[in-house]
């Protein structure tokens, strides 16, 4: 039965409006168990919707498929999560066969789609990784899937549910700048971080959509929620100057490479036996090589990339992502009719504490809990006064603290008020993605890009 416009207008808008994460099947406290099943065993599939769900949430959910193209990779990461459920590398059956309530996907971007899709029409909730999908196209059959099904999406942006990003949210909310104007934002990823992005598929445009796409996905989504209004138009600039084609010499993979003395860039995978377990063991399957030479002339992506971005309510953003800074970090300003606010993290030379950029995100992806909790401030400086610093408990592991916050709100606190609208679907999944995807076009073209003309999502003039 085809859902009816008014219903899924209906649904969408209480996603966005309301708190509840929209696991349509499952009553919690309930004797039956969620049923989960996952496709896409590689390092976020295993690890953070892997292990740590099944350590944290075993009381209310259970593991009835997991499902990969490599075999091996599937029973490597079926030890790693810790169950016992059947593995199947062949999707349609694990989902004929063992009936999820509940379907995550964590595969690679360019196959999102697929299983969101298919995910759907074989009647799962549906739960996936960012980013949403890599093109228009794509994304359209999506919003056109999503319309079909009485099933629900939930896009995993985890960057919203820090308590530093949420200050923000709610110092605007609140009204502490007045009306909202523009904003700038800048991403500064670093040698370590930015450049392990161009050595695996991410550094292919048809598989990770750019970075545009794949990274800047989560900027444009905090964006989108804090400026609370949909995009219109998208100019952009971007170019592929440093990796890829540009590096001074080139090898077949960091392990084998005859220029591994002079490469700054050399990384000893052998040193990580995770890395070794998750990849390398594996490569015989499907010869994905996890320790690449990012200056491979495959490389089809942008490592600089420059945008302005006009929004429904007027506000124009001014955005930047750079690939190969000494540091990593980020930082914003929103302007508004009666102030400024400042907030930045992990500047180097505004910190106290040094900080090791080769562990920096390696201790972003940690999901073993442990709670080192610091102090961060945010700049709110009205118009005539002197600036306030407010401070935010900021923690650095798990995403800075969202990755947990994300997870206990869909699983534990599913109905429990969010008054910052945190919990994420389909639309705010289409329109982080739609920002990257137009400046794609943009810098094609050498034209301006119109959201309206990528998807039949309407652009709104506010979000809620
Ligand atoms: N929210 C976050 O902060 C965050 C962090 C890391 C990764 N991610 C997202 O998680 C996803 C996975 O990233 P990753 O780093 O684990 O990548 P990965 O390469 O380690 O894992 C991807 C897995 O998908 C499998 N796969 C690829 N094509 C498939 C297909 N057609 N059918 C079934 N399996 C297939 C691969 O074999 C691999 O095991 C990506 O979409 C990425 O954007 C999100």
């Amino acid at each position: 039965m085809q859902k009816s416009r008014r219903h899924f207008i209906k649904s969408v808008s209480m996603l966005a409006a309301t708190t509840a994460m929209p696991i349509s099947a499952f009553s919690f406290g309930s004797k039956n168990k969620l049923k989960v099943a996952l496709v896409g065993t590689g390092i976020r599939g295993t690890s953070f919707w892997g292990k740590r769900l099944n350590k944290n949430y075993s009381k209310i959910l259970e593991f009835v498929g997991l499902s990969d193209i490599n075999p091996g990779r599937l029973e490597y990461g079926r030890k790693y999560i810790g169950v016992n459920c059947p593995t199947f590398t062949d999707f349609d059956k694990m989902i004929n066969e063992t009936k999820p309530d509940l379907l995550i996907v964590t595969t690679k971007d360019s196959t999102h789609h697929e299983f969101i899709i298919k995910g759907l029409d074989m009647g799962c909730d549906v739960l996936t990784e960012k980013p949403l999908t890599i093109d228009e196209t794509k994304a359209q059959e999506i919003i056109d899937a999503e319309r079909r099904s009485k099933k629900n999406l939930i896009v995993g942006f985890n960057y919203r549910w820090s308590p530093y990003v949420t200050k923000v949210k709610e110092l605007l909310q609140n009204n502490e700048i007045g009306e909202l104007r523009s904003v700038d934002f800048h991403w500064y990823l670093n040698t370590y971080h930015g450049a392990s992005y161009f050595r695996r598929w991410h550094g292919l445009r048809q598989e990770g959509g750019t970075l545009w796409v794949h990274k800047a996905t989560h900027h444009f989504d905090l964006l989108n929620w804090w400026i609370n209004s949909d995009p219109s138009e998208v100019f952009a600039y971007g170019d592929l100057e440093f990796y890829g084609e540009n590096g001074p010499f080139r090898g077949d993979k960091c392990r084998t490479c005859e220029h591994k003395n002079k490469c700054e860039f050399y990384s000893d995978i052998t040193k990580s036996k995770r890395l070794m377990d998750l990849y390398v063991k594996n490569e015989k399957y499907d010869g994905y090589i996890r320790d690449n030479c990012l200056f491979r002339e495959e490389i089809n992506i942008y490592d600089k990339m420059s945008a302005q971005v006009k929004y429904k309510n007027n506000v124009v953003l001014n955005y930047s992502l750079t690939t190969y800074s000494p540091y990593e970090g980020w930082k914003v300003a929103l302007n508004g009719t009666k102030g400024r606010i400042e907030a930045w993290l992990d500047i180097p030379y505004f910190t106290n504490q040094s900080i090791d950029q080769a562990e920096k995100h390696i201790n972003e992806m940690d999901q073993t809990g442990k709670e080192e909790s610091e102090f961060e401030p945010i700049i709110l400086h009205h118009l005539w006064k002197d600036f306030k610093s407010v401070k935010v408990p900021v923690e650095k592991s798990g995403h800075g603290g969202g990755d947990k916050r994300l997870q206990d709100k869909i699983f534990l606190h599913k109905n429990e008020e969010d008054p910052y609208g945190r919990a994420a679907g389909l639309r705010d999944g289409v329109m982080s993605i739609l920002i990257g995807i137009a400046a794609r076009k943009s810098i094609e073209s050498g034209d301006p890009i119109k959201i309206a003309e990528l998807t039949t999502m309407e652009p709104r003039v506010k979000r809620i």
